[in-house]
């Protein structure tokens, strides 16, 4: 153990720069052709069996013979957001800024997979790494495993983590069961009739309607379902009308859903949809609803991460494994995975105490770099207590 440990010391360097170079190039969903490329030319270079997948995706195996396949991932893309660090690695790409952590993910797996080629004779089984695209949407990890990433060798488990800069440095954040939440996709479109608006009685004022859909949309968590379900309801998008003195004859509504309850979330197109109908015949409008399920809920395996907690706890990189009792409501598309295998998606702690950090998704999103060795160290844990 004392060996890999002194040699994943020599390689913070080269991980830390990894992280930066590709966090200067970075590429947005399915256009990954750049990033893939290192990966690609990275896992050749290491000896590994290489395999490209839809377009961006990089899988590589790592075989050593008899035994259990265990499958790490990491997500390879990046956000249509303009960087405001400072960084003298800040993104060169105009516009496209790894603002999610997503540039560490990736370089942890390189580094990951170097580690476990030099101690590969320790192992019994096959390693494979995903490098998965466009996680930030459309997703990439239902079109992979489509596309078989789980088969050939079959994959027994797998394991994923990503970067919490709210989470201290050293912790390991873990959600026992639900993770993250199921994101869906509304889109309301209200019809009325237009008209003059001096004389709205004559016409079927659809901002007004909308106005109503609105709010009592607003009723149907803590009025219909219980509060305790965990159900976030928000409409970010809405348009409509043309002018002050003219009565809309449309307004469409557009909003996510979110849920962790799976049978909560096969009630609430139901429940939107009877609401919105009843608001809109009531004001004699009419309306057309399309519901889009999207990430499901992350369910974490409660019985594999009762199996590794001890080889987490003990490494010596990681202070603490710390269980948190709410799930995420952002949506993480790790999901689709583990409604195929057992795995875990673990929160790896990146942030100093004493720092306030911008979140993910925000232009000055940034995350401390010691958590990088310490999500090398997570993922060969991992791996050793599965094929040791
Ligand atoms: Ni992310």
């Amino acid at each position: 153990m004392k060996k890999i440990f002194d040699y994943l010391d020599c390689l913070e360097e080269e991980l830390i720069s990894l992280r930066r170079d590709i966090h200067q190039y970075p590429e947005l969903g399915f256009t990954e052709y750049k990033t893939s490329k290192k990966i690609f030319n990275y896992l050749k270079g290491l000896g590994l069996e290489v395999d490209m997948v839809c377009d961006t995706g990089v899988i590589g195996l790592l075989d050593c013979g008899e035994g259990p396949t265990i499958a790490l991932r990491a997500d390879i893309d990046a956000l249509p957001i303009v960087e405001e660090t400072d960084f003298e690695y800040k993104s060169k790409i105009e516009g496209v800024m790894h603002a999610c952590g997503h540039d560490g993910h990736t370089a942890i797996l390189l580094i990951t997979a170097k580690l476990l080629v030099k101690f590969k004779n320790l192992l019994k089984g096959k390693v494979k790494f995903i490098f998965q695209p466009a996680e930030e949407g459309p997703g990439g990890a239902k079109p992979l495993i489509d596309a078989g990433v789980l088969e050939q060798p079959r994959v027994d488990k797998i394991f994923g983590l990503h970067i919490e800069e709210g989470i201290e440095t050293g912790v390991i954040g873990v959600q026992p069961k639900e993770a993250s939440a199921a994101a869906d996709e509304l889109d309301i479109l209200i019809k009325g009739k237009g008209g003059h608006a001096s004389a709205s009685h004559q016409g079927v004022d659809a901002i007004v309607v909308a106005g109503q859909v609105i709010t009592s949309l607003q009723t149907i968590v803590s009025r219909q379902i219980n509060p305790h379900s965990r159900v976030v309801i928000s409409l970010g998008k809405i348009k409509g009308g043309y002018k002050r003195n003219v009565i809309a004859d449309k307004v469409e509504i557009s909003g996510t859903v979110r849920t962790t309850n799976p049978e909560v979330r096969r009630t609430l197109p139901k429940r939107i949809e009877e609401l919105v109908r009843g608001v809109t015949l009531s004001q004699r409008a009419d309306y057309s609803l399309d519901y889009n399920f999207g990430y499901p809920v992350l369910l974490n395996s409660t019985t594999l991460l009762k199996e590794v907690e001890d080889d987490i706890v003990s490494n010596p990189l990681i202070n603490r494994l710390k269980y948190l009792s709410l799930p995420s409501m952002g949506a993480e598309d790790f999901a689709y995975y583990l409604k195929k295998v057992p795995g875990v998606f673990f929160r790896l702690g990146a942030g100093e105490s004493s720092r306030d950090y911008y979140p993910g998704h925000h232009p000055k999103f940034t995350f401390d770099e010691r958590a990088l060795k310490i999500g090398v160290g997570l993922f060969v844990s991992l791996v050793l207590g599965q094929l040791d």
